[in-house]
């Protein structure tokens, strides 16, 4: 049986989404020092990314809608506001989660869903080509404004299984005459690679403890893109075109709308 000690274990960098909910008291007030701490830690807003966009980052993102899953999780469902921090190193990320917490314990319910950037494990030169060649990179937020917060784990019988028939579900199956028998995650997306900026952390360990996610997927796209995030979603659901899915507890779907600044997350 291939040694799941074959998969990726470098840690490329830090995130969390901080899934904030109003619980009585002046938010927007309590959290006025957050910009600054945001500068001083040297995070740039993914609003307007410039050509390369930043790896030390901070967005804030305002709820637009959220649809439940099959996993219960009231404060992402309910959140107002999420705020999404990167860094390549964890220092960062925890002290801003650290602070920003402290400032809005007094008001607000916080749930941080965490992770990790690590290596592509399935993904050899022609599925990188293929998959992220020509994906869409991140765009300033008046042209995408649309983001969608996916937190998700896989079933104890995923992990069970060995990389080698994980990797399996990434492809299309064909039966022995060559009929494509079904389609799999990569095809049954491939919309969405030109118009959806994909972002996914892995939790630190696989499986994660119960009550975290093991997955924290998240996407941006333009207005006219949305039913196509769906579309793309409807296909990773359907099991007959991406057996894949039976082994997937999804949360809740966020749709949030990308703004520029923390005081613009509560303009009327
Ligand atoms: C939009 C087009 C998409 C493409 C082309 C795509 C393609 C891929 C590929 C090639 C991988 C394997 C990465 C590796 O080598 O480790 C992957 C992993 C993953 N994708 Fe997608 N994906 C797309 C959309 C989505 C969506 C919409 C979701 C969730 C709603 C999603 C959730 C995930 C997750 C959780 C993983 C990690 C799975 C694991 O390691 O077990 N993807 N995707």
């Amino acid at each position: 049986m291939p040694s799941n000690e074959s998969l990726a274990r470098e840690i490329l960098g830090h995130g969390t989404y901080l899934c904030v909910r109003a619980d009585g008291g002046d938010v927007r007030q309590a959290g006025a020092a957050i910009p600054a701490l945001a500068a001083r830690l040297g995070l740039r807003s993914e609003f307007e990314p410039g050509e390369t966009p930043p790896i030390e980052s901070i967005a804030f993102l305002r709820r637009r809608e959220a649809v439940p899953g099959d996993l219960a999780d009231e404060d992402v469902l309910h959140a107002n506001w999420v705020i999404h921090v990167a860094s390549k190193a964890a220092e960062p990320v925890a002290e801003f989660c650290g602070e920003v917490a402290r400032l809005l314990a007094p008001v607000a319910r916080i749930r941080m869903l965490r992770g990790l950037r690590r290596p592509r494990n399935y993904t050899g030169a022609a599925m990188n080509n293929w998959a992220y060649g020509h994906q869409v990179v991140q765009q300033p937020g008046a042209a995408m404004p649309n983001a969608f917060l996916v937190p998700m784990s896989k079933t104890a019988d995923w992990w069970r299984k060995d990389w080698m028939e994980r990797h399996t579900y990434f492809l299309p199956r064909y039966d022995d005459q060559g009929r494509m028998v079904n389609e799999g995650h990569a095809l049954v997306t491939a919309a969405g690679i030109p118009c959806l900026l994909r972002r996914t952390y892995k939790h630190a360990l696989e499986p994660a403890p119960a009550g975290e996610y093991d997955f924290v997927t998240y996407f941006e796209c333009a207005d006219a893109d949305v039913p196509t995030f769906h579309e793309v979603c409807a296909g990773l659901r359907d099991v007959r075109r991406n057996p894949e899915w039976q082994f997937v507890r999804e949360g809740p779907t966020w749709h949030g709308r990308r703004v520029a600044s923390w005081e613009e997350l509560f303009a009327p």
